[in-house]
């Protein structure tokens, strides 16, 4: 995949920017990292801190779709007050330059706190999205083993290049892109505390992990994937181990412990502070947690039509559908965890703090081509030493938390709706051919799906790469926009003409477009208020009343919460909603096709995951058809 000529998920791949190989093939040591990588890093721009009055102003044009006219005023007032000479915002402003001068990204570190560790919603459904990949080949046990182990022998070739530092630079809109992601994800975990978690990522430390942890039947051992000399186990060797696992545990442990994992996190941080005083739970803990990743062998899931096959796999992977069936099976901390099920149903879920969907799908990518490879290497299987079954001393009071992760979790599972839409009547190509931006014009039709269902617009939310900058992460663009709301508002008026409509669309198109191009250059608003208002707390300053005023907070109740995330393989990721009453849509625009996963909360009277698809669907449809009717849109 990562060959000269092959697309990353962001834009080409430079020949060029090619890391030339290394001639010897060795796990990653710290010192090692801190080579060709660190060159192509500090070769790359810092962050900005855009201009203070640019985001105002920005900011009251974002509101403008969103907000009523009398609290807009009020706001506007608030940011004249804000942005006076001498006034609170520059002096903010100031020291928000300050940080940027001293620090490699002024944001990154303040993001994953406060978005994700400081977050104390369980991981699950809330934070860490799934990924559906196609149905596998295989419907038994048989299968998932020799499959499995094809995909460990994959992330362990893509690992390769990681520790050599030959993974190619990505490139977007013709610039480089920051790769410290693809250094995060793998040997990495998240720790519960409690009142906030953080992060430890073994792959820097001095002896670098050389197992993974496998979970079956909701037991977990630890399978070393390297031979004393660092060569990685063959798929042949992993699938004799991966047998012995299966074997060793062949009935549902009655003591799910990774269950722990979906709770509250204030929960999951005192029961992980009593599990852990215990030695040995101690020690398989750290195991998990040190491990590169974590794979679970999955039960089949229970019979569905071959219609609702997708929306139970996006289920499976999300959360693991409840605790009588895969929700168990998990180690939802572990920064990566592969899923294979029994019935052929493959995915992954990723816990959000150390990286983005696209370099999580750029290995899966590899990962999926390398299991396509018939197997050529084989290697002696006899003297592969027996899987280590990690052990669990379960108290009273650690069984109770179990039973009440299990509540909750099941809870949690019955309110989710998700369902994956296959939207087959065209790909991205469509769009192209009329000269749009394939992404705008699908936000577009998520507006209007949107507007026909609640006659209004909402703050939606779409991640941009920050990528551009070293360690940058995401920014948002606001996709409901004045332009949007023209478009959606005149789109289902007859008295309007279709010429008119068609100016509207690509009006609307071109806007998003260029906040799009604002958010990944990293002048868009979100980010620079967030981090004016953490300057206040850092300076022990009150808090602005910008921050404090209703606007703001409809600003942030973000109804639509949207990402692109691109793939070769025709896969699609998924995520919950981020508020009660939104909806969670992801999308992966193939050229011919496009796949979305739309979530929302049952228990939320306003929302409907059915009808949101639907709705985007008639959407897209009925704007194509308008295009299509109106030459005059053909340039
Ligand atoms: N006419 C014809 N073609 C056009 C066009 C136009 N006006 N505008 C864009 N295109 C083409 C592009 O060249 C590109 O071509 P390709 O398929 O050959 O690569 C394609 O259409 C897609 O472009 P577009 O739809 O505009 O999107 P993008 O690839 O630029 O992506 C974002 C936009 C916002 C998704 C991207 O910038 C980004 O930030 N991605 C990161 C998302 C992320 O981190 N998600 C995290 C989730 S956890």
């Amino acid at each position: 995949m990562w060959g000269i000529c092959s697309r990353t998920v962001l834009g080409m791949v430079k020949p060029c920017a090619l890391m030339k190989p290394c001639h010897l093939v060795k796990p990653v040591s710290a010192g090692r990292v801190a080579g060709r990588y660190l060159s192509h890093q500090k070769g790359l721009p810092g962050l900005p801190v855009p201009p203070l009055q640019q985001t105002c102003q920005r900011y009251i044009t974002a509101l403008e779709p969103i907000v009523e006219e009398d609290e807009l005023k009020h706001t506007r007032k608030l940011l004249e007050e804000f942005q006076k000479p001498g006034g609170l915002g520059e002096r903010l402003q100031r020291g928000l330059e300050r940080r940027a001068r001293r620090s490699e990204n002024w944001l990154s570190d303040w993001w994953v706190q406060v978005a994700y560790l400081d977050y104390r919603m369980p991981v699950v459904v809330h934070s860490s999205p799934g990924l559906v990949l196609p149905h596998m080949d295989f419907t038994d046990k048989q299968g998932q083993i020799r499959f499995a182990a094809k995909l460990i022998a994959g992330v362990l070739d893509f690992k390769t290049m990681i520790d050599n530092e030959t993974l190619p630079v990505e490139y977007l809109g013709g610039k480089p892109l920051c790769m410290n992601q693809y250094y995060e994800v793998l040997s990495s975990c998240r720790i519960p505390g409690l009142k906030r978690d953080s992060v430890v990522n073994h792959a820097k430390s001095s002896v670098p992990p050389k197992h993974i942890t496998v979970v079956h039947n909701f037991q977990f051992f630890v399978l070393d994937v390297y031979h004393g000399d660092g060569s990685p186990l063959t798929a042949d060797q992993l699938c004799v181990q991966l047998e012995k696992i299966c074997k060793a545990s062949p009935q549902a442990s009655t003591q799910p412990v990774g269950i722990l994992t979906t709770q509250h996190r204030d929960s999951w941080g005192k029961t992980y502070h009593s599990l852990t005083r215990d030695k040995t739970n101690q020690e398989s803990v750290s195991l998990i947690q040190r491990s590169i990743f974590t794979l679970c062998l999955d039960s089949a899931r229970p019979h569905t039509s071959q219609d609702s096959y997708r929306n139970a796999a996006a289920v499976q992977m999300l959360h693991g559908g409840g605790s009588s069936w895969n929700s168990g099976n998990r180690w939802f901390d572990k920064t990566l965890q592969f899923i294979v099920g029994e019935d052929g149903t493959c995915g992954a879920n990723y816990e959000h703090a150390p990286a983005e969907g696209p370099p999580i799908v750029a290995l899966i990518d590899h990962v999926v081509e390398y299991t396509r490879k018939p197997v050529t290497e084989r290697g002696h299987t006899a003297s592969l030493p027996t899987p280590q079954k990690l052990h669990f001393n379960v108290t009273a009071d650690i069984q109770k938390d179990i039973e009440d992760a299990k509540s909750s979790m099941d809870t949690l599972a019955q309110d989710l709706d998700v369902k994956v839409m296959v939207f087959s009547h065209f790909g991205k190509n469509v769009p192209k051919s009329y000269k749009m931006s394939p992404d705008a014009f699908i936000q577009m039709a998520l507006q209007l799906a949107f507007y026909r269902m609640h006659q209004r617009c909402c703050a939606t939310y779409e991640s941009a790469s920050l990528r551009m900058f070293r360690r940058g992460r995401t920014d948002t663009i606001r996709s409901a926009s004045n332009a949007s709301a023209a478009f959606v508002k005149a789109f289902d008026d007859p008295t309007r003409q279709n010429t008119e409509k068609v100016d509207l669309l690509e009006k609307a198109v071109k806007a998003h477009r260029s906040y799009t191009n604002m958010a990944i250059s990293g002048q868009a608003i979100d980010r620079h208020l967030l981090g004016l208002k953490l300057q206040a707390v850092d300076e022990k300053l009150s808090v602005p009343d910008v921050f404090t005023d209703a606007a703001y907070a409809q600003a942030l109740h973000y109804r639509l919460s949207t990402s692109q995330v691109p793939s070769k393989t025709d896969c699609v990721m998924c995520f919950g909603p981020v508020v009660p009453n939104g909806y969670g849509v992801c999308y992966n625009p193939m050229s011919e096709h496009m796949n979305f996963a739309v979530s929302s909360f049952s228990s939320c009277e306003d929302t409907n995951t059915g009808e949101l698809s639907r709705a985007m669907e008639q959407a897209l449809v009925d704007m194509k058809t308008l295009l299509d009717q109106t030459p005059r849109a053909k340039l």
